[in-house]
């Protein structure tokens, strides 16, 4: 491939003899012209997959499945208030080249159940949906998990496309194939891995956003600059304002800097065995702990990790030696987010209880996240008792 492609594609050229690197290059950047703009691929040998970012992903998507997915038929999953914005448009384009089973399941995390399950699968089943037929999650984190399972279950699993529509699912939940439902029992009790055949993000999706909705990703992505990226960090303190007044306008840049600490975490602990995928749970113990104190009602999940990132930063100080600066800095870009700082009081035993039932323990040792300076984090076993302290 000429190197104008390349430089179309931003590729740096590097000489390479192996034929089978040559071709991995090629392929990439037949990849990211094919996406208009550069796409950025999630390694994973035989499951790996290109991630797009558009400003006009109805458009873009009929090829886009063309080249990932064939086949004649597609379903598009999404909820009323979604399709209502957005969902329109999508299936409009898709019609153009496929027939289209559209499916809409209700708005709401209380809705990512067994029940919602029963009815895809039956969706699916009389849609004579085969083991070709992509099925595309248009919607935010709750649709992109409960139909992910479905995709990943269904027929032993059909191809799955992401189309993350909040800030939560483009930077987060989209990429990695993690699927799943809530049991009564808990959040997120049942699910698979299943890796999409691509993901699609597209602009204009945040601006429609509700403002806590976009609040809440902006605390993953302070999170993603706090434990990977002291430049993001920098970045995110001088445009703060800017973001929140833009409503999330010109956020691609910063989104897609996110996809790719998502992608490179994904890519070295696929199925989270070993402690690299567990290091995005900065801010999450506490988090989660005061999510399950407050019922879930109270806050939303960005709000609870906001809470919890200001903790653990606090925590790192005598643990892991982070500069009581860097707590400033880190609880002043949370507070410029319009997130809160502080956790809400409960007794000690209540956060006790709360933090036991974190289901990612793997003994009375909790794998807690801690902040060695702003850009670098570190897994450290401690004891519940210790966290507390
Ligand atoms: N699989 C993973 O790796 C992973 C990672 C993080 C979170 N999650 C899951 O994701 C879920 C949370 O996702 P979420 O925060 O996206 O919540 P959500 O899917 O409930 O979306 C939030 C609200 O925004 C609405 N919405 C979505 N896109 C919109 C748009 N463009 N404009 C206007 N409104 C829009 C939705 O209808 C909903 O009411 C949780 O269930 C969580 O467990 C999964
Ligand atoms: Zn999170």
């Amino acid at each position: 491939l000429s190197r104008r492609a390349a430089d179309y594609a931003r590729i740096p050229l590097k000489i390479k003899t192996d034929r089978k690197e040559v071709k991995a290059i090629a392929e990439e950047i037949r990849a990211r012209l094919a996406g208009g703009s550069e796409a950025l691929t999630v390694k994973l040998k035989a499951r790996s997959y290109p991630i797009y970012f558009q400003k006009d992903g109805p458009r873009a998507l009929p090829g886009l499945l063309e080249r990932h997915a064939p086949a004649s038929q597609v379903v598009l999953i999404s909820n009323p208030t979604v399709f209502r914005l957005h969902g329109r448009r999508f299936q409009k384009e898709l019609e153009k080249k496929f027939t289209v089973h559209k499916i809409l399941i209700p708005d709401g995390e209380r809705y990512k159940n067994l029940k919602t399950l029963a009815g895809l699968y039956d969706r699916l089943a009389r849609a004579k949906v085969d083991r070709k037929t992509p099925i595309l999650a248009l919607g935010g984190g709750v649709i992109g998990d409960v139909v992910g399972f479905a995709a990943a279950s269904f027929l032993r699993g059909v191809p799955l496309v992401q189309i993350p529509t909040t800030l939560v699912a483009q930077v987060d939940s989209s990429i990695g194939g993690k699927t799943g439902i809530d049991l009564p029992q808990g959040k997120n009790l049942v699910g698979a891995f299943h890796q999409p055949r691509f993901v699609l993000i597209d602009e204009a999706f945040l601006p429609t956003l509700p403002p806590r909705q976009l609040r809440c990703g902006l605390a993953e992505v302070i999170k993603y600059a706090a434990i990977f990226d002291a430049a993001l960090f920098h970045r995110l303190e001088k445009e703060m304002a800017a973001i929140l007044k833009n409503s999330g306008r010109g956020l691609l840049p910063i989104v897609r800097r996110c996809c790719e600490w998502k992608a490179r975490v994904v890519e070295k602990d696929e199925f989270d065995a070993l402690d690299i995928r567990a290091l995005l749970n900065f801010g999450h113990t506490l988090g989660h702990a005061i999510e399950t104190l407050t019922r879930y009602r109270k806050y939303t999940h960005g709000e609870a990790v906001a809470m919890g990132m200001v903790f653990a930063a606090r925590k790192s100080v005598a643990r892991a030696g982070l500069k009581s600066r860097a707590v400033e800095r880190l609880t002043a870009l949370i507070a410029a987010a319009g997130l809160p700082t502080d956790p809400p009081a409960f007794s000690k035993r209540a956060w006790l209880a709360a933090l036991a039932r974190d289901k990612k323990r793997v003994s009375s040792l909790v794998h807690f996240v801690y902040l060695k300076r702003i850009g670098k984090a570190a897994v450290i076993p401690t004891p519940l008792e210790k966290i507390l302290e």
